[in-house]
């Protein structure tokens, strides 16, 4: 393991971001993924943002879903390549056949200074669908499998 250089805690690492969670997604933008002013583009966020929605919503859908509504979407502070972003996606409300999901990225940028920025802010909602794309009921809790119980509903 390497040793934890002096005056640098491990910590420090993770100021800023959401204590005792693990983030659902992490990823950094690289620079095709900005405008000409090199603020990365929504739209590249907003994918990223329903790809982690759409990791506790299939869980708990407990098979395929499909984005069915972007209810929410806050852009409160721009994105700069080479940020590192985390998504914290969390199950707000289940339906009969959708699972509403609120989904938090922050943005650590000059990492070794331990700068994180809470930058964006989003609700979805997923359609659980079957084979045939046709919405199908979300099944019980209790009949999930281990990986559907531990969804964050
Ligand atoms: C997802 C899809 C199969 C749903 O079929 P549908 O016949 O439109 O569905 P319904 O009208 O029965 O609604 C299904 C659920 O969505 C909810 N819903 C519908 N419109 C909604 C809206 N604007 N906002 C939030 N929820 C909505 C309904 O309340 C219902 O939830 P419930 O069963 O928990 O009460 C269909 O709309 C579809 O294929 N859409 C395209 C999906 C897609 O391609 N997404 C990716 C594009 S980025």
């Amino acid at each position: 393991m390497t040793p934890t250089p002096k005056n640098k805690t491990p910590t420090a690492i993770y100021q800023g971001l959401p204590p005792g969670i693990m983030p659902t997604l992490r990823v950094m933008p690289i620079p095709s993924d900005a405008n000409i002013h090199g603020d990365v583009f929504g739209g590249w966020i907003m994918a990223q943002v329903d790809i982690a929605g759409a990791i506790p919503a299939t869980r708990r859908a407990n098979g395929r879903v499909a984005t069915i509504a972007v209810n929410s979407f806050l852009f409160k502070h721009p994105v700069f390549v080479g940020d590192l972003l985390s998504f914290y996606a969390e199950v707000v409300k289940v339906g009969i056949t959708s699972v509403t999901v609120n989904v938090e990225v922050y943005a650590e940028r000059n990492r070794l200074e331990a700068e994180t920025v809470k930058v964006t802010e989003a609700t979805l909602t997923y359609v659980a669908t079957g084979e045939d794309r046709k919405p199908r009921p979300i099944p019980p809790l209790e009949s999930l499998t281990k990986a559907g119980a531990d969804a964050d509903i």
